[in-house]
């Protein structure tokens, strides 16, 4: 069975110690839920968030890397940097990367393989446009996006990849897909590994949902069958929601000892 994670994308927000007291909050609320918890935060934040989460089992993530190793890249962080600072996984091809800083697919393969080189896991985003939408585009945009973002890559690295799917018209807008839409694309995703490797390899892959996720629509969410998690923006930023969020998706039973 597919891992399940759930993921913070704290995007441009919070102050270093605003991410610390954050962290604070959150560690009790998590502490038995039963899916991976990982938090993306600004990469200047990275060394703070490992120290407060070390030991509660809560990964910390960068929200990039750059698709080159080192060199004259002013101001850019490359997979080992933020790797050193104890981040475990980053997040890659976000519709915002895309849309703002240009990212075509062929630099979010190559951040991919600078990233599992690292050592890191990947949060792979990708999600069709409103226009795609609109024009019956999703199956060949999403085609394009993770054939592109996979190219090179072996089926045995795919257990260091999670599958982000992001409808673009979804992300900050309060609109969230429909269960059905999103039964419908996890389907089509697994097909389109499935195509691309083989049968067991795409049943095996943990591909989560990112697009308007918060505390009122999670329980909804959460029944999807073959979802594995979700990748949370804007409800992410406050901790009790957050948690509310992490706690859908299940928690571990508490093993008490026996009298
Ligand atoms: P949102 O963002 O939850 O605010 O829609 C999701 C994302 O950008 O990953």
């Amino acid at each position: 069975m597919p891992k399940k994670y759930v993921i913070a994308n704290f995007k441009m927000n919070k102050v270093d110690k605003e991410v610390k007291t954050y962290i604070e909050q959150l560690l009790p609320k998590v502490e038995d839920v039963a899916s991976q918890v990982v938090l993306a935060v600004p990469s200047v934040s990275i060394k703070t968030a490992v120290k407060e989460a070390k030991g509660s089992g809560v990964n910390i993530a960068s929200q990039n890397i750059n698709e080159n190793g080192f060199g004259a890249f002013t101001g850019e962080v490359n997979a080992e940097m933020v790797s050193s600072v104890g981040a475990s996984a980053v997040i890659i091809g976000h519709s915002e990367r895309r849309s703002y800083f240009n990212e075509t697919d062929a630099i979010v393969n190559k951040k991919i393989q600078k990233a599992l080189k690292a050592g890191l896991m990947c949060v792979f985003c990708f999600g069709e446009s409103v226009y795609d939408k609109k024009n019956n585009l999703t199956e060949s945009a999403l085609t394009t996006q993770i054939t592109g973002a996979l190219n090179n890559i072996y089926g045995n690295e795919l257990g260091h990849i999670v599958f982000a799917y992001e409808p673009v018209w979804a992300i900050g807008t309060g609109v969230v897909a429909t269960n059905a839409v999103i039964e419908k694309t996890l389907k089509l995703i697994r097909k389109i590994i499935c195509n691309l490797y083989d049968e067991k390899v795409a049943n095996e892959v943990s591909i989560v949902y990112g697009g308007s996720v918060n505390e009122n629509n999670i329980k909804d969410i959460a029944k999807i069958a073959n979802l594995n998690g979700v990748l949370v923006g804007g409800a992410s930023l406050d901790p009790v929601k957050f948690s509310m969020i992490a706690e859908a998706f299940g928690k571990n039973q508490k093993t008490t000892a026996k009298k």
